[in-house]
């Protein structure tokens, strides 16, 4: 099966961007472990800091994948673009966000992204995305 990967803006800084609220692990190292726990699974990881190409990525396997996970970053509060993309497109999305967006500021809690996903998890960690992967293969199994 294979599952994408697609993180947004800032989410490069892993391990080096504010480590008390997202952690000291960078995403390419977890990313590591991630498909070394998961063998059976073609992982596929892509980042950007441009909106556009987060939704174009998104357009591109959102038919032919049996799931994406999806960090918006920033993008989560303020991307209709964004929004439409996880509506328009076939494949299964899991919304994961780091940190616990609704224990921060007020324009964190609300997401462009949730109504169209599958479910949402917040506040794991970098564990979310593993419990995303988990649920996705699931549902295909
Ligand atoms: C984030 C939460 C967002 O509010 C923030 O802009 C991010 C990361 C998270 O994973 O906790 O960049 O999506």
């Amino acid at each position: 099966m294979k599952i994408a990967i697609i993180n947004g803006p800032n989410l490069n800084l892993l391990g080096k961007r504010e480590t008390d609220v997202y952690g000291s692990r960078s995403f390419d190292v977890f990313f590591g472990e991630l498909q070394a726990r998961h063998p059976d699974v073609t992982l596929h990881y892509f980042q950007s800091n441009i909106e556009g190409e987060l939704v174009s990525e998104l357009q591109r396997v959102g038919f032919d994948h049996d799931g994406i996970i999806l960090n918006p970053a920033a993008y989560t509060h303020t991307s209709v673009a964004i929004g439409d993309a996880v509506a328009a497109i076939t494949a299964p999305v899991v919304e994961v966000h780091i940190s616990n967006v609704h224990a921060r500021e007020d324009f964190r809690k609300f997401s462009h992204v949730s109504a169209k996903a599958a479910g949402s998890i917040f506040g794991l960690g970098l564990e979310g995305y593993a419990l995303a992967l988990q649920w996705l293969k699931g549902r295909s199994a």
